[in-house]
């Protein structure tokens, strides 16, 4: 948790009950404040470095299938934004460089677009054009569609339909924030019957459905019960990167939501103790502080299929695809030297490549019963 005593942004804070202005509000506190929390666990794992890989660099190939579709590198660009006008030009610049890249990404919650405002014909056109722009720039990249637990449970599958054809979209995910509705001030506290709106959308639904957490983490005994309503992946979206709740601190006004923002700012499994809580289950994108090609491949290591990361992105995507394509370079680039320095030819070769492990992380392998030295050692299942 930063020191953000300074804010003040509350003041200039534009209207909280509407869905499309407090996502502009989210994107402003991103860009100009410290959002972050501070551990992802990630920190203390390591591989060992192999100085004799027998590999050519060239022969690296870190092209995966996820989802049934083909990625020229295990790497998402996470759900951010949409929903305003905006919010176009960002989600235009992330398309481009996705569709140049031959990654993936999730546009934001689809919400705004959705509910009945009331809005003119042009007013909604205009909203729903900041989603339908990235299918426009990115025809044939992975696109996941993204619309959050309450609104299923306000408004059942339609939304998810409707989410997912707006913008052609390859899979959806169903986003899990409660920790942040809670602390908001308008925020949607009801979560009864969660797991039985999203067996219904598995069901009715023919593209996959990634259940997405954004920043709390997933543990096991949730990862069975995802897996068993159907389910195709999980989103870890585990804490040590963007604290939701922290992004809250900035926008209440209120005095105890402040207070109570600060305690709970780290609140959640940190991202690689929610890989391996959730690696047995269903294919995972690990999410949640994952800041370079080395993250990413110490997810992978760890039981991941593929990384995403949003905050870094934010603000190249308000510049220029360029911007946004330069950090996916230095995402890839990393992962490969990863790869050539752990002597893995191909993605899935980082899962038996030694580790050392260390500190709390340690700590917690061994609270869970898991044996240290054969997790160190090979973590193929
Ligand atoms: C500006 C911003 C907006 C976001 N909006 C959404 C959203 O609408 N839906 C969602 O599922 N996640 C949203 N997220 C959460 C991210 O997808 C991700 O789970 C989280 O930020 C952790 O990743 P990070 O540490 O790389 O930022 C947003 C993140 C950011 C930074």
């Amino acid at each position: 948790m930063r020191d953000i005593e300074k804010s003040g942004v509350a003041e200039t804070k534009s209207n909280p009950n509407q869905t499309s202005n407090r996502k502009l509000d989210h994107i402003r506190i991103c860009l100009e404040e410290e959002v972050e929390s501070d551990y992802s666990g990630l920190e203390e794992i390591k591989f060992v470095n192999n100085p004799l890989p027998e590999l050519d660099f060239n022969d690296i190939t870190t092209e995966v299938v996820f989802l049934g579709k083909k990625l020229s590198a295990p790497f998402l660009i996470a759900s951010m934004t949409g929903g305003h006008p905006d919010t176009t030009e960002i989600n235009r610049n992330l398309a481009v460089a996705v569709e140049e890249s031959g990654i993936g990404m999730g546009v934001g919650s689809q919400r705004a677009a959705l509910e009945d405002r009331g809005l003119e014909k042009l007013e909604l056109e205009e909203l729903e054009r900041s989603f339908t722009v990235v299918r426009e720039f990115a025809p044939n990249a992975f696109i996941y569609a993204n619309i959050g637990l309450p609104q299923i449970l306000q408004h059942g599958i339609e939304y998810a339909e409707k989410a997912v054809e707006m913008i052609d979209a390859d899979a959806i995910a169903i986003h899990l924030n409660f920790m942040q509705e809670v602390i908001q001030p308008e925020g949607d506290v009801n979560a009864r019957n969660g797991l039985k709106a999203i067996r219904e959308v598995t069901e009715s639904l023919k593209v996959p459905v990634i259940v997405k957490e954004t920043g709390g983490g997933v543990a096991a005994f949730v990862a069975e019960k995802i897996r068993d309503i159907g389910a195709d992946a999980i989103d870890v979206g585990g804490a040590g990167g963007t604290s939701w709740i922290g992004v809250e601190v900035y926008r209440t006004e209120d005095e105890i939501s402040k207070k109570i923002g600060y305690e709970f700012w780290d609140w959640g499994l940190p991202t690689a103790f929610s890989i391996v809580e959730c690696r047995n289950y269903l294919p995972l994108i690990a999410t949640g502080g994952i800041r370079s090609g080395l993250d990413v491949a110490k997810s992978i290591a760890i039981g991941a299929e593929i990384g995403s990361a949003a905050l870094p992105f934010l603000s190249p995507a308000t510049r220029s695809s360029d911007e946004v394509l330069k950090l996916i370079e230095f995402f890839i680039r990393g992962l490969k030297i990863a790869m050539f320095l752990t002597g893995c030819r191909k993605i899935k070769e980082l899962r038996n490549r030694q580790l050392i492990v260390h500190g709390r992380f340690k700590d917690y392998l061994e609270v869970k019963g898991i044996d240290v030295q054969k997790f160190c050692r090979n973590r193929e299942v």
